[in-house]
């Protein structure tokens, strides 16, 4: 198992496929994009399922969720959800997107193996869109997500960050929009993740600026009482459910406590945190021609110095060097 000195065990993996991405949104990207990682770096197909194998054989992993950058754009996605699905035992596998290209590749995800999506939308207004990611990709987005819902890649969650001025008064549109489509929104509060250093603490959209927002349209009452558990959402039934909405406070309650997480970014990177400063070398390791136990031995090391928290509140917090879409949600 991935054991820290907290006792936390990490069993939800998330692996970053590319840095890539074919939007810019403000609380990522700068609008020029990123000086991409180099393909020698990145992890091969066949580096990366032999390291989600030793995660779900050797160490626990029970989740395995794909992220970016942009997923879709890595080419050889389908294959290796494929090839992971084949494993025993066969994680749960689930990707979070940006829904481009979701159109045309969504059944084949699904035949592949892959559970559900996760796909990000901030709004419901083309001309908002275009000027929180700076490019003309509505449709396509509303398109992905009606493919992912026909070919049963459900629930299909939708992740919504609200930004000052620009789509902070859309919660209830959003919520009312989701449940008519049977997706599952969730709202995840802005971090200073983007590339640009741009987050201010002061202007951003919290948890209970946008729990009172909803509440003026839907009635909210807790899932399952108010334990939180290992998921970062706190769910609410919307108007007594079934349907739900989730609020992930990141930021202003944290659930560091509680979290199972470890992830891998596309240049083959252990993380523990999302906010870490330090990250360990697994494709060092892995290229050095080490067998599957001793890459198995280097990640329990890395996980066991895993820290308690994100540091968010500490007055000394240092912005991670990688930005959001070099990490994976
Ligand atoms: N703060 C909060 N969420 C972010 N995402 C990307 N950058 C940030 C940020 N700075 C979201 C995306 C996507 C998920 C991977 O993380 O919108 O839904
Ligand atoms: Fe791309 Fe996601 Fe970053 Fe937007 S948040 S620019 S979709 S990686």
């Amino acid at each position: 198992m991935l054991i820290d000195t907290y006792g936390r065990a990490a069993t939800d993996l998330r692996v970053s496929l590319t840095d890539r991405c074919n939007l810019r949104c403000t609380y990522c990207m700068p609008e020029e994009g990123l000086q991409w990682l180099a393909k020698p770096d990145l992890l091969t197909d066949d580096e990366i399922v032999r390291l989600v194998r030793i995660a779900v054989t050797a160490l626990g992993v029970t989740e395995v969720r794909f992220t970016g950058g942009e997923p879709l754009l890595r080419p050889g996605l389908v294959s290796i959800v494929e090839r992971c699905a084949a494993l025993l035992p066969r994680p749960r596998l689930s990707l979070t997107t940006n829904g481009i290209g979701l159109e045309r590749t969504a059944h084949a995800l699904a035949a592949a193996g892959l559970d559900r999506v996760n796909v990000s939308l901030d709004t419901l207004r083309p001309d908002v869109f275009h000027t929180l990611t700076r490019r003309k990709r509505h449709q396509d987005v509303l398109d992905g997500l009606a493919a992912a819902r026909a070919a049963g890649l459900t629930p299909v969650k939708v992740n919504a960050v609200l930004m000052p001025g620009l789509n902070a008064d859309e919660a209830p549109d959003l919520l009312a929009w989701a449940v008519g489509n049977d997706y599952e929104l969730r709202f995840i509060e802005q971090m200073p993740l983007d590339a640009q250093h741009g987050w201010k603490r002061d202007g951003m959209i919290t948890a209970e600026d946008i729990l009172a927002s909803l509440r003026t349209r839907f009635r909210l009452t807790p899932e399952g009482g108010d334990e939180r558990g290992s998921a970062p959402a706190e769910r609410w039934l919307v108007d007594g459910g079934p349907a739900r909405v989730g609020v992930i406070a990141s930021v202003t309650r944290p659930f560091c406590a509680a979290c199972d997480r470890t992830r891998l970014t596309a240049d083959g990177q252990i993380r523990t945190c999302l906010f870490a400063r330090e990250e360990s070398d697994l494709r060092g390791v892995l290229r050095s021609g080490a067998p599957d136990e001793e890459i198995a031995d280097f990640w329990r090391r890395a996980t066991w110095g895993k820290k308690a928290g994100s540091g968010l509140d500490d007055p000394a917090f240092l912005q991670p060097r990688r930005p959001m879409s070099a990490i994976g949600g």
